[in-house]
């Protein structure tokens, strides 16, 4: 166990933007986290649990607690539950990186997270976020979430249904369960590669390599290529991947929307709902490729902020300000940022 005062979040953030918290615990069993709580609590201090922090924009220190998991490992773990011999339930540690999960999984031929690779971030905040990417989410695969209140030391396991997950969203965004720090989440994944090669340009891509039938393997080397081909590596270029949600409107508002704007792509979510992609509307505001300060919107895809060196998140702040102004001035909507702001 690490527990330290006044201590640097910058490379606790993706963006890469320097903010300090008043104490940093990091964990890497549950019993030491058991033993954590009680001294998390005294002092009345604010408490924030982080990951990697893929998702975090700091725009000041942090006065309280931060608690990090470095939980590891990624064991096989009880088959009774399992409810057919096609199935294995993999238990994570929530300080695994979720690629190394991915990778894993694909390499012992367990089938279901191909579709998201490469995604930044630990197995905790994919159960968090409900990490989306290709035509998958996590919330999907996700058998059962183990966690542990930072308030009163109790341990609970949560059913994908407690989870309560929709898009990019979970019970543990939610205010009243903030305290929830997971410790383990349990995937379920299939011995059946069943590929999903629907969204966007996947299998024109595979076509491209001349792939036909591709292999789980294959699948995963194209998503990452896809991914690296649009989206700014962290370790170069500080970002959060996409900053803002894909609003969800009304179908009506939709209709409306696509006279003004006839090629306007589209998801269908149900007969009355309808998402639009933020990205293409800051796009159509001209966003893409511009800059306010040090911070930028990638020149590749326009739902990604960038850090384009040394920027605070103020910087950041004012411009997704800007953006969301702009769209809603030209769309009538308003976005919402996928990233937590701090
Ligand atoms: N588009 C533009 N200009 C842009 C960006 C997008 O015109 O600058 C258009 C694209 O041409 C396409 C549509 O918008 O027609 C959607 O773009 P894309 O397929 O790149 O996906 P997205 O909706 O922008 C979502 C997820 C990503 C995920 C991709 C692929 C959200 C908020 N984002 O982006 O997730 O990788 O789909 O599945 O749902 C993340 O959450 O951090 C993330 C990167």
């Amino acid at each position: 166990m690490r527990d330290i005062n006044n201590f640097s979040l910058r490379p606790y953030n993706t963006f890469g933007i320097e903010g300090r918290c008043r104490r940093f615990v990091e964990i890497e069993t549950t019993e030491e986290l058991l033993q954590a709580v009680p001294t998390l609590n005294g002092d009345g201090q604010p408490l924030m649990i982080v990951g990697s922090g893929s998702n975090l924009l700091l725009t000041k220190d942090f006065e309280g607690t931060v608690v990090h998991s470095a939980i590891k490992g990624m064991q096989p773990t009880d088959t009774d539950e399992a409810a057919d011999a096609d199935t294995v339930l993999l238990r994570c540690g929530s300080g695994e990186r979720w690629d190394d999960v991915v990778a894993h999984c694909v390499a012992q031929h367990w089938y279901g997270a191909e579709n998201l690779s490469l995604i930044p971030g630990d197995v905790g905040a994919s159960a968090v976020q409900n990490i989306g990417a290709y035509g998958a989410e996590v919330k999907d695969i996700i058998h059962r979430v183990e966690a542990v209140s930072l308030i009163s030391g109790e341990q609970r396991t949560f059913s994908p249904e407690e989870c309560q997950y929709a898009y990019r969203h979970s019970i543990f965004k939610q205010a009243d369960h903030r305290h929830w720090m997971i410790t383990h989440v349990v995937y379920r994944l299939s011995k059946t590669f069943t590929p999903r090669l629907d969204y966007g340009n996947i299998r024109s891509e595979l076509e491209r390599r001349g792939i036909a039938h591709p292999k789980a393997e294959e699948l995963r080397q194209c998503i990452i290529d896809i991914r690296q081909a649009k989206l700014p590596d962290p370790e170069l270029t500080g970002n959060a991947g996409s900053f803002f949600m894909n609003p969800v409107v009304a179908r009506e508002q939709y209709k409306e929307l696509l006279r003004r704007y006839p090629d306007m792509p589209h998801y269908d979510v149900s007969d009355e709902l309808v998402k639009i992609p933020a990205g293409w509307m800051i796009d159509q505001c001209g966003w893409k490729g511009r800059s306010m300060g040090r911070a930028g919107v990638h020149d590749k895809q326009a739902l990604v902020l960038v850090n384009l060196g040394g920027a605070t998140g103020l910087e950041v702040l004012r411009l997704c300000e800007a953006i969301v102004g702009d769209v809603q001035r030209s769309f009538g909507i308003t976005l919402r940022p996928e990233v937590n702001i701090v």
